[in-house]
């Protein structure tokens, strides 16, 4: 195993010093701290660039994510996990329950629902404002089954949307692929269609839940929502609001470069909008580095410790504050300003497994640690974190 860490020079915590990460072996489970001192810290792993490329796992991850829960092999309760952990990505199109079974396929351990948190997530806390509206779901996956499982009642994906106006998209029929999705469509979100007429009823909102698939279509689709306030073919209107789960330009998928993300679109449909509109497109952003991100993967991370611990003060979860919450990232504009921008108690670990592969730190966003995998991030943790 061949170490490169980086510290960054300005740091101002106490830390293990770097020797102490340069050994090789690694601690046995048995030695990690006492059940009082381990409840101190916490640890945010980002998924794309982190612990998978694609589908596949990277950087030791599967063995890394191990070494968190207890010693018995196969994981089968959240009661077993040492260390609250959870997946703070911006990526998303399938509900969280899924995304915990896919990974715990992926990485052969038990990851449970709350322990996964999208750049859509934070969605549901829109109910309220229109759970009775017609809102469309843009984006890969199933964006408006993910939507449908927040509450929202009257939620139609964009292929579904886009497929009442005929003639809407121009180009679709030299679109093979939607053609065949078209046949192969098994909608869920058809149950509330009688109860809205889509040709007459304004859309209320639109949400980017995933990377779209269909730029063109979505673009052409999202403007004349957004100009005509909510009816495509009508005469301009006031925009209903946008929202989008992320706004990473880039992001690290299966093929060796960065792959344009979320962000990228929302450029390419924001510069088009203003071209083509007088008001300047509006819009929210959610996902990291917004500082509420951390915020709330902090109370999940509390909440997963009692949870785990079964800390009880006076009837109610235990709020032991966190001396330290690990944000392990490769990507320096999201993950590591995000933990930045957080500040205490978060301490950023940039990879080399994603979007960045510099040798030294990213010189905008420098990270706590540099190092060239999630298994010597978590490996660098577990000492520092062990040492009296
Ligand atoms: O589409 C996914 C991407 O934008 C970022 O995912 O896990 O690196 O935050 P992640
Ligand atoms: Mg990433």
């Amino acid at each position: 195993m061949r170490f490169r860490s980086v510290f960054r020079v300005s740091q101002s915590r106490n830390r293990a010093p770097l020797l102490l990460f340069r050994q090789e072996a690694s601690r046995p489970f048995s030695q990690l701290p006492s059940r009082s001192e381990r409840s101190s810290l916490g640890i945010a792993f980002d998924i794309d660039g982190v612990i998978l490329r694609g589908r596949t796992p990277i950087g030791g991850a599967p063995q890394a994510l191990r070494r968190l829960y207890g010693d018995c092999g196969i994981i089968q309760l959240l009661g077993a996990l040492k260390i609250p952990f959870l997946f703070l990505t911006n990526g998303g199109g399938i509900p969280e329950s899924k995304r915990a079974s896919e990974l715990s396929e992926l990485l052969g351990i038990n990851i449970v629902p709350s322990q996964v948190v999208q750049g859509h997530s934070p969605f549901k806390k829109l109910v309220n404002r229109f759970e009775n509206e017609l809102i469309v779901a843009v984006g890969k996956g199933e964006p408006a089954v993910v939507m449908s499982e927040y509450g929202f009642k009257k939620v139609l994906s964009m292929d579904e949307y886009a497929s009442y106006f005929e003639n809407i998209d121009p180009l679709s029929s030299y679109k093979i692929w939607t053609t065949k999705q078209a046949s192969n469509s098994n909608s869920t979100s058809k149950e509330f269609t009688p109860r809205c007429n889509v040709l007459l009823d304004r859309v209320q909102a639109a949400f980017v839940v995933s990377d779209p698939v269909d730029w063109g279509r979505d673009i052409q689709v999202l403007c004349d929502i957004l100009r005509t306030g909510g009816l495509p073919g009508k005469v301009n209107g006031h925009q209903p609001p946008l929202y989008f789960a992320a706004d990473d330009l880039e992001y690290q998928a299966a093929f060796p470069s960065e792959r344009l993300g979320m962000g990228a679109f929302r450029l390419a449909l924001e510069s088009i909008f203003n071209r083509i509109h007088h008001n300047a497109l509006e819009y929210t952003s959610f996902g990291k580095p917004n500082p509420f991100v951390f915020k709330n993967a902090e109370a999940i991370l509390r909440h997963l410790q009692s949870a785990s611990y079964h800390v009880m003060t006076n009837g109610h979860p235990g709020c032991h504050p966190f001396k330290t919450l690990y944000m392990i990232g490769d990507n320096p504009s999201v993950d590591i300003k995000g933990a930045r921008q957080a500040g205490h108690p978060w301490f950023s670990i940039l990879t080399r497994t994603g979007v960045f592969r510099g040798e030294e730190n990213h010189a905008e966003f420098p990270a706590d640690l540099v190092v060239d995998t999630v298994e010597e991030a978590v490996d660098y943790i577990l000492r520092t974190e062990c040492t009296p």
